[in-house]
């Protein structure tokens, strides 16, 4: 089962990356989680997309998407909502329209995040659902991912330290990679 990992951050040292990377490790033996990341693709500019079409970033992306069997997002929180770089880049992803079904139709998808901050990205997962809705993403809900304080549960190289928070991850990606099994 090959699951693709989208970090909604462009930082070197961003945390919702280093989650993912720590997922890709602690993964059930029946999923491989790759992390892909967002560079590369510019703000949605629909003059842009007539002219030239689709920038070849997006395009690429959206063929990774459509060959993958599930979605895993991180998502950071910013301003009490979702973060602009991964909403640009989602908008992006979901043209021309008549494509969204090849990519985003009932794909299985996991949503988890990270922040320094007290409040775990749970705001901006909840800002998130409209999107995925829209998209006809199947958003796994059987169970959750919030990372609070997350300066002090990744070292200095970006490795997940923090036992209980790795337990809580495998965990996560256990019952998720068994929700994709189902189909
Ligand atoms: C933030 N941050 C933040 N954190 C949070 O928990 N709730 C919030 O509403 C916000 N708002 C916010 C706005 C802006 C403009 C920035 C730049 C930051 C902090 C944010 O969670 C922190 O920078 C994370 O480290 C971002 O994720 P990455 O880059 O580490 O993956």
């Amino acid at each position: 089962m090959r699951i693709l990992g989208i970090p909604g951050s462009l930082r070197q040292g961003s945390h919702n990356r280093a989650l993912l990377v720590a997922a890709s490790e602690l993964a059930p033996p029946s999923a491989t989680v790759e992390v892909v990341g967002l560079q590369g693709i510019p703000l949605y500019d629909g003059d842009l997309e007539a002219a030239q079409g689709l920038p070849p970033a997006v395009a690429a992306l959206k063929d990774r998407i459509a060959a993958s069997d599930a979605l895993l997002l991180a998502t950071p929180e910013y301003n009490s909502s979702l973060p602009g770089v991964l909403k640009n880049a989602m908008d992006w992803l979901s043209r021309p329209a008549s494509d969204i079904p090849r990519v985003f139709g009932n794909r299985p998808l996991g949503l988890i995040g990270a922040t320094p901050g007290p409040r775990a990205t749970q705001l901006a997962q909840a800002a998130w659902l409209p999107v995925f809705r829209t998209l006809g993403l199947r958003l796994w809900t059987g169970g959750q991912l919030n990372v609070s304080g997350a300066g002090k549960v990744f070292d200095a190289s970006g490795a997940l330290i923090d036992p209980d928070l790795r337990e809580r991850l495998a965990k996560y990606l256990a019952g998720f990679a068994a929700f994709v099994e189902r189909g």
